[in-house]
């Protein structure tokens, strides 16, 4: 990774799309899930991306991760053209640059939280493994339960195991599908402090999908989707600080990512 330090917009983005679309082919009958999309993310972002059900979150997701192939349109991940991978390179790819955290956390059952975050530098051949992991699962705050397997932790601490799981290979980028979905609210702030925590101090980039707007509004830019297109992008202008702000009516939630999403926060242009 070259990039300098600091959340500069200059420079390469980590991630660059270019009018992906999306075409499911069901038996007779086409399904265009996305519709020319095209993004720059830059390194140090804090993105969440929303939009209604269906509306192609997922899809985009997995095209980011390198999960998946666009039907057509570029995609350039940390400078590397992946649009035209064969399935063998897109696997090295996204172990190397990328780290998933799912909305059910995806462990394995039987196996301790250490063993868990030292897997994916398994696949690496990387040296060290376990006193990476063991760092990686401090940085999430569970230095104190490296030996407990996902049964004997809080659904809050399955998900920061993930969380450590997705960070120990220092991917360019963390993706993450509803990480909060499954969670009630005290364990979804607790994920989110640590989301926020590893973006502004190790300005990790972490691409978010939420259906919960105030969750996005603890994020640095948000971006919608409708009917497989980008409908609106906006920077949230003062990001609130997990745990600190009182969450308040669905109201006033809504309210505010309309105008955070809409118009940029300033009232006078919709008043
Ligand atoms: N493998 C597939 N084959 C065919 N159609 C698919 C496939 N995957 C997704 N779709 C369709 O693509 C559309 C978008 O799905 P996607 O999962 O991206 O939505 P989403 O925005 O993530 O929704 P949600 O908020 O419910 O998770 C849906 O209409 C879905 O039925
Ligand atoms: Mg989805």
């Amino acid at each position: 990774m070259s990039q300098a330090n600091g959340k500069q917009q200059a420079g390469k983005p980590v991630i660059d799309i270019r009018k992906i679309t999306k075409v499911y082919q069901m038996g007779e009958m086409k399904l265009t899930v996305l519709r020319g999309i095209s993004l720059q993310i830059y390194k140090g972002e804090f993105l969440s991306i929303m939009g209604p059900s269906g509306s192609g979150k997922s899809t985009l997701m997995n095209i980011l991760g390198a999960l998946d192939q666009p039907t057509s349109g570029e995609y350039y991940l940390d400078g590397v053209d992946v649009s035209k991978m064969s399935d063998n390179e897109l696997a090295r790819i996204r172990n190397k640059k990328i780290g998933f955290v799912f909305q059910n956390f995806n462990l394995l059952k039987r196996t301790e939280a250490l063993r868990q975050v030292e897997l994916p530098l398994l696949y690496g051949g990387v040296r060290n493994r376990t006193a990476r992991a063991r760092q990686a699962l401090e940085a999430v705050g569970l230095g104190h339960r490296l030996d407990h397997l996902p049964s004997e932790l809080s659904g809050g601490q399955q998900q920061r195991v993930a969380i450590a799981r997705a960070i120990v290979t220092q991917p360019a980028v963390i993706l993450a599908d509803e990480p909060t979905g499954n969670l009630d609210s005290r364990s979804g702030t607790e994920v989110m402090q640590i989301f926020q925590r590893l973006n502004r101090e190790k300005n990790i980039t972490t691409v978010f999908v939420t259906h919960d707007p105030w969750i996005a509004r603890h994020t640095n830019r948000v971006i919608m989707l409708r009917d497989g297109k980008i409908v609106a992008d906006q920077r949230v202008k003062q990001p609130l600080n997990a745990g600190e702000a009182e969450r308040p009516s669905e109201a006033e939630e809504l309210q505010g990512i309309f105008e955070a999403t809409y118009f940029g926060g300033s009232k006078e242009e919709y008043n």
